[in-house]
């Protein structure tokens, strides 16, 4: 089949199937812009309305179950509404969903944490990622006294208006309407994965250059692993020029290992941000690190001359349902990670092989990246032979990839959110990588992917 008509079949089938979501995505228009409460969950021609998730799967409006592998934006790493977690939270609504005070269940999640990353000497919580960035940002700003922060060219640290630069492709346009831009000559941004090229730029503001912040792994950007030296390389010049090293584990920290990146990696920031998996399946972000550091932000017993580096953490800071659902999670991690992580990353492997083998029999050229539980697929073309920066994955075929994600939603069953890395949890199987990968086949064979004639 010529692989327009291919793409209009699987929209067909789709529409058909999702007459509900169709319905209430046409009522969310008059209720949110684009009908949406998140910008990335917008997917042509209109997204499923999820009713219900448990393990590994999602099931929407229409009774449609799909096996998961975004998981809560990569963050249900024991999978949906975990027995575990889910019983804890019940237990907890009844005794108090946000006390607005001091409460136990914060101390044990932070004993928790710091039992993987003892590097956490110090710890604030806040209720977003994005918040925990722009935290760590201030932090280092204060701490140095400089005021340039430089972070990876497709490098994602959330909604905040400090790291929002160079973050889509093409990368050297304004991300959008409502930034100023003299803030932005304080944000400097160096290619991921190209250490000379980075160090000559981070040279030239090292004066100036409070801090490096960097996701291990490149998540928004297209799941790019860090190549051989690259991450020492940061850490050394930040050390080396007395700026901060600050390492964005939101997406990495307890996924690749119990010990998060910096474990894997053997790297020493100074400073680290959490989220995700650590909330247990509720909103959370953490800012953790050394000691000296962290304290500037302590508000408690200064002379009234000595000012505090003001950190905020919001209402619904170290609210005890997070907490649980956090500490229930991190327990479950703790006991079963020798059963966990090397199930997880077997599952990965297994995918990332799979997925490469099954496209280049069907002639479609790929570069499939990852590492551990995290995988993602790139249709390359004549230009881009290998993706290792955001740069190469803008340049890359983005609609084969969007047509692919759709392909396996609407037929297979198996939802990815389009253009974005897949995530396996604990809940996932061998078998669901040979579906996937059978799938993977059969769209390759479909002719959805071939070039148009
Ligand atoms: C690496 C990284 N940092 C920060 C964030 C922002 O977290 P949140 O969406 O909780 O604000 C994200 C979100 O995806 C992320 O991937």
């Amino acid at each position: 089949m010529n692989p327009s008509a291919a793409a209009i079949r699987i929209q067909k089938e789709y529409s058909k199937k999702t007459r509900k979501s169709h319905a209430l995505y046409k009522k969310s228009m008059s209720c949110f812009p684009g009908g949406i409460s998140h910008n990335i969950r917008y997917f042509a021609p209109y997204p499923f309305y999820t009713k219900f998730a448990k393990g590994k799967y999602l099931r929407d409006v229409d009774g449609n179950n799909y096996t998961d592998y975004w998981m809560g934006h990569w963050a249900l790493l024991i999978g949906h509404s975990h027995p575990v977690v889910a019983s804890a939270v019940r237990r907890q609504t009844s005794h108090g969903t946000l006390f607005g005070t001091v409460n136990k269940l914060s101390l044990d999640l932070a004993y928790a944490i710091k039992k993987g990353m003892p590097r956490a000497e110090l710890i604030r919580y806040s209720s977003t990622g994005s918040e925990a960035t722009m935290y760590a940002v201030r932090l280092a700003r204060a701490k140095t006294g400089r005021r340039v922060v430089a972070k990876i060219v497709g490098g994602w640290h959330g909604y905040n208006t400090n790291l929002l630069q160079s973050v889509n492709y093409p990368f050297e346009l304004d991300e959008g309407l409502g930034l100023i831009q003299d803030e932005e000559q304080f944000v400097e941004s160096i290619p991921f994965n190209d250490l000379e090229r980075s160090l000559k730029i981070l040279d030239t503001i090292r004066d100036d250059l409070a801090c490096i912040i960097v996701e291990p792994v490149l998540g928004g950007a297209g799941c790019i692993t860090p190549e051989s030296d690259y991450l020492h390389g940061l850490q050394e010049f930040a050390k080396r020029n007395d700026a901060l090293y600050i390492l964005d584990e939101i997406v990495t920290g307890f996924r690749l290992s119990f010990r998060g990146a910096a474990h894997v990696y053997k790297l020493d920031p100074d400073l680290f941000t959490l989220g995700k998996i650590v909330g247990g399946g509720l909103p959370i972000g953490v800012l953790c690190g050394d000691k000296d550091i962290m304290s500037l932000c302590n508000p408690v017993g200064r002379e009234k001359s000595e000012v505090a580096c003001y950190i905020g953490g919001g209402t619904f800071s170290a609210n005890p349902l997070t907490m649980t659902a956090g500490l229930s999670t991190l327990k479950h991690l703790k006991e079963n990670k020798s059963a966990i992580y090397p199930k997880i990353n077997k599952i990965g492997t297994r995918i990332r092989k799979g997925l490469k083998k099954a496209f280049s029999e069907g002639g479609v050229d790929v570069d499939v990246k990852g590492i551990g539980s995290l995988f993602m697929t790139h249709f390359l073309n004549k230009d881009i032979r290998k993706i290792s920066s955001a740069l190469d994955v803008g340049l890359s075929d983005r609609d084969l990839l969007r047509k692919y994600h759709f392909a396996l939603i609407a037929k297979h069953k198996m939802f990815f959110l389009p253009e974005k890395m897949g995530a396996i949890s604990s809940m996932h199987s061998l078998k669901d990588a040979d579906h996937l990968i059978d799938a993977t086949q059969q769209i390759v064979q479909s002719g959805l992917l071939s070039p148009a004639k």
